[in-house]
């Protein structure tokens, strides 16, 4: 009898080792990091919340690469990583279509990739982490409605890039949730996530019409520029301006400071994406996405943390 059970405790334990995550002893692993650009604050984020987390493993080493908001440059520094021969590849990719290719390569070639924050077209790779901009639009037109419905209320869209599917997304769910209601969208741009290209459109919004009431930025930059807009003309009083990111020194600050009247959070998922990979290293079996939750901040509920968006 207590041979069967000493057996037993043996089986347990080797079984309960089987599952614990195994790292090469000494190795270190590699990741790299293709940035989209680092003109942006949330992005700069994104990169700083990645380091963090990989700060806590000696056994990573981190790497990365910014593509300055050209399409070729990333192409061109995910082909240099896969012939350096990373162990792992985190993306955060400019445009869906064009990065689809490079991140096939990388995957022929045996290296694991994590496409972060936007898309691409196809699903040839490992995993995707982002948070849900459909869901993140509707809710922004479901609180435009139910807080500014009824009264006819003129609305501009500053629209993030639309050759990436957060732009995408950010505008269909939108166009969902203000579907037959009275919200009336005037004026729409691509303002491709740019506050200087934002305020420009706004500028042209504010020449063309004389009542706006609603302006829909698809990032807090876009929503910020177009409130400077209004501000040098002497319009910005009793216009709502709605943005996406709240980042905690940005647009948050902005609706404490009463120039965004609602943001809502898009998170970086960097922390998430290093835990993920070492999962991988591990050779643990990851879910093909994960999808971040997202909250919202208005005066409200700005000093209390704003609140989770259903
Ligand atoms: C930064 C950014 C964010 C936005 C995200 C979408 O480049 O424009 O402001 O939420 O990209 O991918």
């Amino acid at each position: 009898m207590k041979s069967i059970l000493k057996f037993a405790l043996c089986a347990v334990l080797l079984c309960s080792l089987a599952a614990m995550p195994t790292f090469a002893a000494g190795k270190t692993y590699v990741i790299g990091m293709s940035q989209c650009n680092l003109g942006e604050p949330w992005r700069v984020q994104m990169n700083a919340d990645i380091k963090n987390e990989a700060d806590k493993h000696p056994e990573i080493k981190m790497v990365f690469k910014d593509a300055q908001n050209d399409v070729l440059q990333q192409r061109a520094q995910v082909e240099e990583y896969v012939s350096a021969k990373i162990d792992l590849l985190i993306i955060s990719p400019k445009e869906a279509q064009p990065l689809a290719e490079p991140v096939s390569k990388a995957m022929a070639a045996g290296i694991p990739v994590i496409v972060l924050d936007r898309d691409i077209i196809g699903q040839n790779y490992t995993e995707f982490i982002g948070a849900d901009n459909v869901k993140i639009g509707r809710a922004v037109g479901k609180w435009l409605v139910k807080n500014y419905g009824g009264k006819g209320a003129k609305v501009v869209e500053i629209m993030g890039l639309q050759t990436s599917t957060p732009g995408q997304d950010r505008h269909s769910g939108f166009l969902d949730a203000i579907k037959g209601s009275d919200l009336n969208v005037i004026f729409r741009a691509d303002a491709k996530w740019l506050e200087p290209d934002a305020r420009k459109e706004m500028e042209s919004a504010l020449a063309r019409y004389d009542k706006i009431d609603i302006v829909y930025g698809h990032n807090d930059p876009s929503a910020h520029g177009a409130y400077l807009a209004a501000q040098a003309v002497g319009r910005e009083t009793g216009m709502v301006f709605v943005g996406i990111d709240s980042l905690p020194q940005e647009g948050v600050v902005y609706v404490k400071q009463g120039i965004l009247t609602a943001t809502f959070q898009y998170p970086t998922g960097g922390g998430e994406a290093i835990k993920q990979a070492l999962k991988i290293f591990a050779g643990a079996k990851v879910p093909k996405r994960i999808v971040l939750g997202s909250r919202m901040f208005t005066k409200d509920n700005v000093d209390a943390g704003g609140e989770a968006i259903p």
